[in-house]
Parts: C-alpha cells; sequence; structure tokens
C-alpha cells in the first residue's frame, strides 16, 4: 500500500515539474484531486481496506493530498510570478520611440491642390464650404439662371436620378444655397466663399474629359466688387500654384449665370503649346471659367444686385492638377494606380 502512495507522489512529482503554464497546472489538480483524479480513487478505495491497514493508508494519503494541493499553489503562485516577470522585462525592453513599421499612405494630388488653394484663399479671407453630389434640378440649373427650356441645359449631359434629383454638374449648383446661408455682406466685408467639389457628366470620355472630375467655385460679393478684383485673384491663384510665369489667355466666354463672362485658358503644360492629345492639339487647355455674376443669380439668391455686385470662377481642378503635374491623361486621377498617384507630395 505504502508502494501505491509512492507510486502517486512519483507520478504527480514527474508532471508537476515539466508543467510551467496555469493550465498544465490545474489539468494535474483534476488529474489528482478531481472527482474522478487518482488520489481521490484512491481515497475512495479505503472503505475496502482491512482495519487494520486502513488507518496507515489513510494517513499517507491524506498526507499526500495535502503535500499535493499546497504544491499545487505553489507551483500556481510560481508560474505567476514569472509571467508577470516576463511581461515587466517585455515592458521594460520596449522602446516606444523606435518608428512603427507601418507603410505610411499619401494624398490624391487632387486633393493636394485643393488644399493649397484653400489655403491660399484663407489668407484672403475666404470661407472653405461643402457642396452636395446630388443635387436639385432647381440648385444645378434653375438658380443659377438656366431656365428649363433653356438651351444652355444641352452643354451639360447630365445623370438624373429616378427621383427627379441629379449627379451635381458643376460646383456653380450651390452658389444659391451659400447665398441664402450668409445673406446680402455687411458693409465693407465682402462674402468670400470657395466651395470645391466632384462633378459628373455624361461625356465621352477622353485625354481631358472625364464623366467624374473636380471643379473648384470660389465667389465674392461686395457693394464694389469689379472685374478687377475678378482678375486679380486669378492671377494670384494661378502664379501660387504654379510657382512659376505660365502663359495664359482671357477671351469672352459664355455661361447664363456671369455677366460679363470669360474663358481662362492656360497654355499645354505638356507640349509647351506645340499640340498633343491632352490640349485637343489646340495648345491651350480650358481651366478657369470665370465673370461677374449675373444679376438674375444673385436675386434668386436673395441678394439685391442694385445694391451688390460679384465674382464667380469655376476652375477646372482636375485640369489645373494635370498642367501642374504633367499628367497627360485625366484617366490616371480616377485610376485608382498608386504608382502613379503615390509619386506627388505637398510643396
Ligand atoms: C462650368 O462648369 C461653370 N459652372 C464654371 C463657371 C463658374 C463659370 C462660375 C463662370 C462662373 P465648364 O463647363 O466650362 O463651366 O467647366 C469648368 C471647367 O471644368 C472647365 O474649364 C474644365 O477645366 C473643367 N471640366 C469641365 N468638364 C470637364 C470634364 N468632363 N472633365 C474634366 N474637367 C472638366
Amino acid at each position: 500500500m505504502l508502494e501505491t502512495v509512492e507510486n502517486i507522489r512519483r507520478q504527480f512529482n514527474e508532471r508537476v515539474s515539466k508543467a510551467d503554464t496555469i493550465e498544465e497546472i490545474e489539468n494535474i489538480r483534476v488529474d489528482f484531486l478531481g472527482k474522478k483524479g487518482i488520489l481521490t480513487n484512491a481515497l475512495k478505495g479505503l472503505k475496502d481496506i482491512g482495519a487494520n491497514d486502513k488507518r496507515a493508508f489513510g494517513i499517507e494519503l491524506n498526507k499526500l493530498k495535502n503535500e499535493i494541493e499546497e504544491c499545487i499553489l505553489a507551483k500556481k503562485a510560481s508560474v505567476n510570478d514569472m509571467l508577470q516577470a516576463r511581461l515587466e522585462n517585455e515592458a521594460e525592453r520596449f522602446d516606444f520611440t523606435t518608428p512603427a513599421s507601418i507603410s505610411v499612405g499619401s494624398l490624391h494630388p487632387v486633393t493636394i491642390i485643393q488644399k493649397k488653394i484653400e489655403d491660399i484663399f484663407k489668407t484672403m479671407g475666404f470661407i472653405i464650404e461643402d457642396g452636395m453630389e446630388i443635387e436639385t434640378e432647381y440648385n444645378n440649373f434653375e438658380s443659377v439662371n438656366i431656365p428649363a427650356d433653356h438651351p444652355a441645359r444641352d452643354m451639360q449631359d447630365t445623370f438624373y436620378l429616378n427621383n427627379g434629383q441629379l449627379l451635381k454638374t458643376h460646383t456653380s449648383a450651390a452658389q444659391n444655397a451659400i447665398m441664402r446661408k450668409y445673406g446680402p455682406p455687411k458693409k465693407g466685408e465682402p462674402l468670400r466663399v470657395l466651395f470645391p467639389g466632384r462633378c459628373f457628366r455624361n461625356e465621352n470620355i477622353d485625354a481631358s474629359h472625364e464623366n467624374t472630375f473636380f471643379q473648384l467655385e470660389g465667389m465674392m460679393i461686395g457693394e464694389d466688387i469689379s472685374i478687377s478684383n475678378l482678375i486679380y485673384f486669378m492671377k494670384v491663384l494661378l502664379s501660387e500654384v504654379f510657382e512659376k510665369d505660365v502663359r495664359v489667355r482671357l477671351r469672352p466666354g459664355f455661361f447664363p449665370f456671369v455677366e460679363p463672362g470669360f474663358e481662362l485658358d492656360i497654355s499645354c503644360l505638356i507640349c509647351g503649346g506645340a499640340g498633343c492629345a491632352t490640349c485637343k492639339q489646340s495648345g491651350w487647355v480650358e481651366l478657369l471659367p470665370c465673370g461677374m455674376i449675373h444679376p438674375n443669380v444673385l436675386r434668386m439668391g436673395g441678394i439685391d444686385p442694385d445694391e451688390y455686385t460679384g465674382f464667380a470662377f469655376g476652375l477646372g481642378l482636375a485640369r489645373l492638377v494635370m498642367m501642374k503635374y504633367g499628367i497627360k491623361n485625366i484617366r490616371a486621377l480616377n485610376s485608382g494606380n498608386l504608382k502613379i498617384l503615390k509619386q506627388f507630395s505637398i510643396k
């Protein structure tokens, strides 16, 4: 019988000496002291032993039971201490100043130039506004002086939605809401707003036309805003973005929401003006239509055209980005091709 006790003790010691996790120690406890454990079974067997041996065997088994319980507790404590020490050691060794080895993304070139222009205009007192992408016919057309039967609607092929709304074809769709939001400007404090946005047109795609592209619109309304203000801001915009002299030409342009209206073209920077696919062999790229806001548009925006004048411009942001970075085909901007898009940075 003492042999049985020794046998159980040996088995236990052997297993416990190898265990180094709490889970393993717990399994050993169950195997020896659990309901069907080795030692529990031996204790249950006492009832079948003759009275003479029962007492001595019982004492030995209970001694072993206490030993095992103490050993399990001590072993668990030592494993816990070991784990704690390991964690502390790792925390000490961890250098929080080591740069994480995650690859850093980059801004899309359209975003880079948009932010740059926003910063330039903010320093000149402009507020940045956000237009909607889904618009009403009223905002996109009527409110900017393009009535339902006006031939100018044919100028822009429009994506209509089933509910009668549309994907905005130009950032000018936000003019009316912005005028109404801010109301007639106070004396000496002209309303100055910049509102970039994504536009959609059902276009035949080529090197300089996309069906989804970005414009950036600007508007200034005050008591005596004139064409010279408009030209000043256009010059600042182009010289700050290109940081070099670029050839531009201003010619009359027709837009129902401005009078007079202008087209500001830039000499194509892809071919140096010689003619290429990007400028459709003309040497010029249409970039910055602009003009003095039509009195009807001011009136519909709740601003009295007898008291106020204003200018607006609708920069072709996507095309400006192409000229700035020498991107030959507008499709690269929507391509999601990271090899192309990751090479640009803010200067
Ligand atoms: C307009 O959209 C007018 N709303 C701009 C405007 C605003 C004029 C305020 C006067 C006052 P236009 O359709 O020309 O105008 O477009 C403006 C610019 O957006 C173009 O010069 C061009 O640079 C760019 N653009 C137009 N269509 C596309 C297209 N499909 N893909 C890429 N860029 C385009």
